[in-house]
């Protein structure tokens, strides 16, 4: 079989670069080294009991059949409600389509609106998914730089520079907590980009899946909760994965508007029918019910960043914004790019060389549209985080 079968959709998606380097990490751990690896893009805690047990119950109650493909009603209520309670939204069950992860929810909508050609804006740096996505679609990707300067926010002015230069914008990817910077957008700044969204008509994709990790007492703002112009143009995105430490079970909702939503759920009903029925009735419970878990994960989170950033510091040449959420940080490496003994020239070589001799995973900027940067994942201990970055500076200092 040769390569003349495949779609020109296919030969154009790119491997994820994030699981690239994962995958590395793993073989090296698999051949017994000891390797400590800041690839990871998942909690690294139990998804907690509570939602276990109601995952059990529902597999000893037979709930174990397809499901309405937007979700049961008793989810779409308990996102309802929780739409109300943590962002103030007010949304109908209807509005609201149940996917296998927030990935699954952002292609259905993105299958829902773009026709081919359709713009689609993304702030760089970029999680991974969206510009494959984008185009997987037939859209095309338009990256808006971000500097470190500014946190790694665009500005409403460089949207609106940009808007006026396009044929057929269609939406603004936004995504904050930020993957990969832990930047988050307050209401103000939110504010200003949705008049200008509105300016243009064109449609907000939020992406609030690390709504809940987010650190210095800073509250998360929903864009669509800044006006109700606003909120008709927005499609919220969201989900259990990193929250409840529930990536493996596959769930993630859209609400937004009515044709919307129900376009993609008719998208969604063709493809993968419906989210896993016990993973509903466990995500039911997890929005529902609070022990506690996830504000102790969220305060772990913070007290390694902080470590995090203080070890970061500490190294010679290298810079880093001070993430305010998700469980990220990506620190400025240019500096060892340029002369260094290796001859390293750009952050893939160097997270290469860094995991092959010190036994260190970070994953190059360049896979998130950042090339001078580096991304480390803080979802691992404070002794490996202290261990992962003796090794890290080490590999750095014996370059120069
Ligand atoms: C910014 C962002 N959005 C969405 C997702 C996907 O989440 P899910 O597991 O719900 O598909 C991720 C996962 O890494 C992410 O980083």
């Amino acid at each position: 079989m040769n390569g003349s079968h495949l779609s020109h959709r296919a030969k154009a998606i790119r491997p994820s670069p994030t699981l690239t380097v994962s995958a590395l990490a793993g073989e090296m751990i698999d051949r017994g080294l000891d390797v400590v690896n800041f690839g990871v893009g998942e909690p690294d805690f139990d998804t907690p009991q509570y939602i276990k047990n109601a995952a059990k119950k529902a597999v000893d109650d037979n709930f174990t059949r397809y499901t309405s493909s937007s979700g049961i009603l008793e989810l779409r209520e308990a996102i309802a409600e929780k739409l109300w309670r943590d962002n103030g939204l007010i949304c109908n069950p209807r509005d609201i389509l149940v996917s296998p992860g927030a990935k699954a929810s952002i292609i259905n909508i993105l299958l829902a609106v773009c026709d081919p050609r359709d713009e689609v804006l993304i702030p760089a740096p970029y999680w991974v998914s969206y510009t494959s996505q984008v185009e997987m679609v037939d859209g095309y990707p338009v990256l808006l730089p971000t500097q470190e300067e500014q946190d790694f926010k665009i500005t409403a002015e460089q949207l609106d520079n940009q808007l006026r230069e396009l044929s057929n914008p269609k939406a603004l990817i936004l995504n904050s907590p930020n993957n990969p910077t832990g930047s988050v957008y307050n209401a103000r700044e939110l504010e200003d980009i949705g008049k200008i969204c509105l300016k243009y008509n064109i449609l907000i994709i939020s992406d609030e899946i690390y709504e809940k990790l987010i650190y210095d007492n800073l509250k998360h703002v929903s864009i669509a909760s800044i006006s109700p112009a606003i909120r008709e143009n927005t499609i919220l995105i969201n989900g259990v994965s990193k929250a409840y430490a529930m990536t493996g079970w596959r769930l993630g909702y859209a609400a937004g508007p009515t044709e919307i939503i129900k376009m993609a759920s008719r998208i969604q009903s063709h493809t993968t029918s419906c989210v896993n029925s016990i993973t509903q009735k466990a995500a039911v419970v997890a929005l529902r019910e609070d022990d506690g878990s996830v504000e102790k994960m969220r305060q772990t989170f913070e007290k390694r960043r902080n470590f995090l950033m203080k070890s970061l510091q500490e190294i010679p040449h290298v810079r880093c914004c001070k993430p305010g959420g998700a469980f990220y940080a990506m620190p400025n490496v240019s500096h060892y790019l340029m002369e260094n003994k290796r001859n390293i020239r750009n952050s893939q070589s160097l997270c290469e060389y860094l995991l092959k001799e010190y036994h260190v995973a970070i994953v190059p900027g360049s896979a998130f549209g950042a090339p001078d940067y580096v991304r480390f994942s803080y979802a691992n201990s404070l002794e490996n985080i202290e261990k992962g970055l003796h090794r890290f500076a080490e590999g750095l200092s014996s370059l120069l």
